[in-house]
C-alpha cells in the first residue's frame, strides 16, 4: 500500500477517469492520502467529477514516472468523517483556500476493493490489492 502511495506521490499528478453515463471523462488530480490503510482522494461535491462518482463509483486512475506507470481501479466510497477531511487538508494546506473540513463541499473518497498495477516495458507488472 505504501508503494502505491509513494508511486502516486512521486508522480505528482495522476489522471482520474470516471463514467458520465456511457462516456469516459478524464482529468488531472493530485490529492492522494493513506488513512487507516485506505487510499483516499479529495474533490468538491459541486464538481461534475463528484456527481459522476456518486452515480457510478467505478473509477480508474493512472500516472507515469521514470518508465513505469500505475493504474488503480475500484469503487470509490465517500467518507464523511471530519477527521479524515482534516487529515487530507492538513496534507494539502494550499487547498484550504478553497476547502474546509467543516464545509458542505469538501469530499474525500477511498478505494474499496481496489487493485493497483505498476507496469513497465521491462519488468513484470506488480499487482497490489487495496
Ligand atoms: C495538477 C492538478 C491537480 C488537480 N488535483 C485535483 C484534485 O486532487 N481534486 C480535485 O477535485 N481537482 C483537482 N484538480 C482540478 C480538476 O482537474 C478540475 O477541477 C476538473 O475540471 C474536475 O473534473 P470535472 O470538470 O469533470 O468535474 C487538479 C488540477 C490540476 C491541473
Amino acid at each position: 500500500m505504501n508503494e502505491v502511495l509513494k508511486f502516486i506521490e512521486d508522480c505528482g499528478v495522476y489522471f482520474l477517469a470516471t463514467m458520465d453515463g456511457n462516456k469516459p471523462r478524464v482529468r488531472p488530480f493530485g490529492t492522494i492520502m493513506l488513512y487507516e490503510n485506505h487510499l483516499y482522494i479529495q474533490t468538491g461535491k459541486v464538481k461534475e467529477v463528484s456527481k459522476q462518482i456518486a452515480k457510478n463509483p467505478n473509477v480508474e486512475l493512472s500516472a507515469f514516472k521514470d518508465g513505469k506507470w500505475i493504474r488503480v481501479s475500484g469503487n470509490l466510497k465517500r467518507d464523511e468523517r471530519v477527521e479524515v477531511k482534516k487529515a487530507m487538508l492538513d496534507k494539502y494546506p494550499n487547498l484550504r483556500g478553497m476547502y474546509d473540513e467543516n464545509d458542505a463541499n469538501t469530499e474525500v473518497l477511498y478505494f474499496e476493493d481496489g487493485v493497483a498495477t505498476i507496469s513497465s516495458f521491462t519488468d513484470k507488472p506488480i499487482v497490489i490489492k487495496l
